[in-house]
């Protein structure tokens, strides 16, 4: 027999007719002379109601089973629905019960379980209302990330996961290693890594930025989503040790080009998911976030204001507000500052350029003031930092001269140089952490759950 999906049906794919039909149990209702099962198969926010003569023996037999959370194959016939409310219903002529979901233990039997709870079930929450949204919209999303990429002839990289570069200069990697933990070689003391599998050090990524530049002054114009992992000890509710990221680099481009890159990609993918995911943007704005459809359409139709690193130092001096960490030129700004500038003085996204040099990592480019860089900041509100991007430094003596003043090695990034040695030209790149933006789209407040599995400090299940 025929089947159908629900993400078919509720956009009208789906003829009248006979078919065998399977999902999951969302509730079960019994009245005189008809039962009414309402069943989910995930594919979309809707279900479907499946309505039953209770004389039909197949019924009779498994009825104590059709519980919440079993999954089920029905047949029967599409028919109109008479109900308010929904197109169609499904007449049920024979059912049988895949799995069962025993009502004692099954722990999704009521709605509104709070999501710390759900957290504590990561393998059964996607069948949550909630996460089962999050989810599709996630998907949706990561191919607006493409869709909006391939359109303006950008090409897709596929950075390296293992990595002997550390491109923030922060430190925080997780090591790849396949040496004994508990008794490395060790030469003078110290582990001897030319023992090790790669016959080096290695470690996760932490952004596909460096390999972007060399293949942006190449190919022009490319574009990574990926994995990137970092060994950062920060539980916060915007913070995983493993995140995707989307990193496009650009040659021949400068800061405003890239604001304006960067600018339009963030408008495009809101739209692009408001087009495609009406019903779960519906359910974040009734159940998750009231005013979230309003707020993200709007920023759509916005333009995003730009200020320097400076003007933002001074706008939260002479607000008069006291900040846990006191605002003062050179100081990093703190999730606080960055949420007063969004939420009460723009109230809307805005960029923040041009950071001093000390703040920031070593490839950007230097300012004719010599203090600071040209640096992007895409801070959003809710959020905090969505984006972070800068002009690239390119010229040789420059780099070369950042690189010893963080006390970097040039001898590990002699292919970064030689990139300025040969054929050097301008260039600009950011990275937009994936699930940040979809914490800002979909009103999710927990990074935790917006991501299948999350990694945090203290936890990687699964
Ligand atoms: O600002 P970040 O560290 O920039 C870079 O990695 C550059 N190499 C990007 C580039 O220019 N190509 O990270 C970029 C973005 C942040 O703005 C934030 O959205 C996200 O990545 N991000 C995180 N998301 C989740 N958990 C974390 N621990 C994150 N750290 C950064
Ligand atoms: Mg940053």
């Amino acid at each position: 027999m025929n089947k159908f999906t629900l993400r078919e049906l509720h956009r009208d794919k789906v003829a009248l007719g006979e078919y065998s039909f399977s999902g999951w149990i969302k509730s079960h209702r019994q009245s005189k002379n008809v039962s009414f099962l309402e069943i989910t198969d995930g594919t979309t926010m809707k279900g479907l109601q499946v309505v039953i003569n209770p004389e039909v023996t197949s019924y009779k037999e498994c009825f104590a089973r059709l519980t919440t959370g079993a999954s089920v194959t029905i047949n029967g016939k599409l028919i109109p629905s008479a109900a308010k409310g929904q197109k169609y219903d499904f007449e049920a002529t024979d059912l049988a019960i895949l799995g069962d979901a025993s009502a004692e233990e099954y722990p999704l039997q009521k709605k509104g379980h709070s999501l710390e709870f759900l957290r504590t079930i990561l393998h059964l929450r996607p069948r949550s209302n909630t996460f089962g949204a999050v989810f599709r919209v996630r998907s949706v999303a990561a191919m607006a990330v493409h869709s909006f990429f391939q359109e303006k002839g950008f090409y897709y990289l596929t950075s390296p996961i293992i990595t002997s570069s550390d491109c923030e200069g922060a430190g925080q990697m997780f090591r790849v290693s396949t040496l004994d933990a508990a008794n490395p070689p060790k030469v003078d003391g110290k582990v001897n890594f030319t023992e090790d599998f790669f016959g080096a050090e290695a470690s996760l990524t932490v952004s596909g930025q460096l390999e972007g530049e060399i293949f942006a002054t190449a190919l022009s114009k490319v574009y990574t989503f990926g994995p990137t992992f970092r060994a950062e000890n920060s539980n916060t509710t915007r913070h995983l040790s493993e995140f995707w990221m989307i990193e496009p680099e650009s040659a021949f481009c400068d800061l405003n080009d890239n604001m304006d890159l960067a600018e339009d990609f963030v408008k495009y993918l809101i739209n692009y998911v408001l087009e495609r995911c009406p019903e779960e943007m519906e359910f974040f704005d009734q159940w998750v976030e009231k005013g979230i459809l309003q707020a993200v359409r709007s920023v759509a139709e916005s333009k995003f204001q730009r200020i320097t690193y400076t003007e933002a130092v001074d706008i939260l001096l002479k607000s008069n507000k006291t900040f846990e960490f006191p605002v003062k030129w050179g100081i990093d700004l703190q999730s606080e500052h960055e949420r007063f500038l969004t939420d009460e003085h723009f109230k809307g996204p805005i960029f923040v350029t041009d950071y001093p040099k000390d703040i920031k990592a070593f490839y950007m480019r230097l300012n004719e003031d010599g203090k600071t860089v040209r640096a992007m900041d895409m801070l959003v509100p809710r959020i905090g930092e969505l984006i972070g991007g800068s002009q690239r430094e390119e010229r040789h003596d420059v780099l070369k001269e950042k690189i010893k003043a963080q006390h970097l090695k040039e001898e590990d990034l002699w292919w970064y140089l030689e990139l300025r040695k040969f054929g050097t030209v301008p260039h600009a790149g950011f990275g937009l952490g994936f699930e940040r933006f979809l914490m800002y789209m979909t009103g999710m407040q927990n990074i935790r759950d917006v991501i299948p599995c999350p990694r945090f400090p203290g936890f990687a299940k699964f």
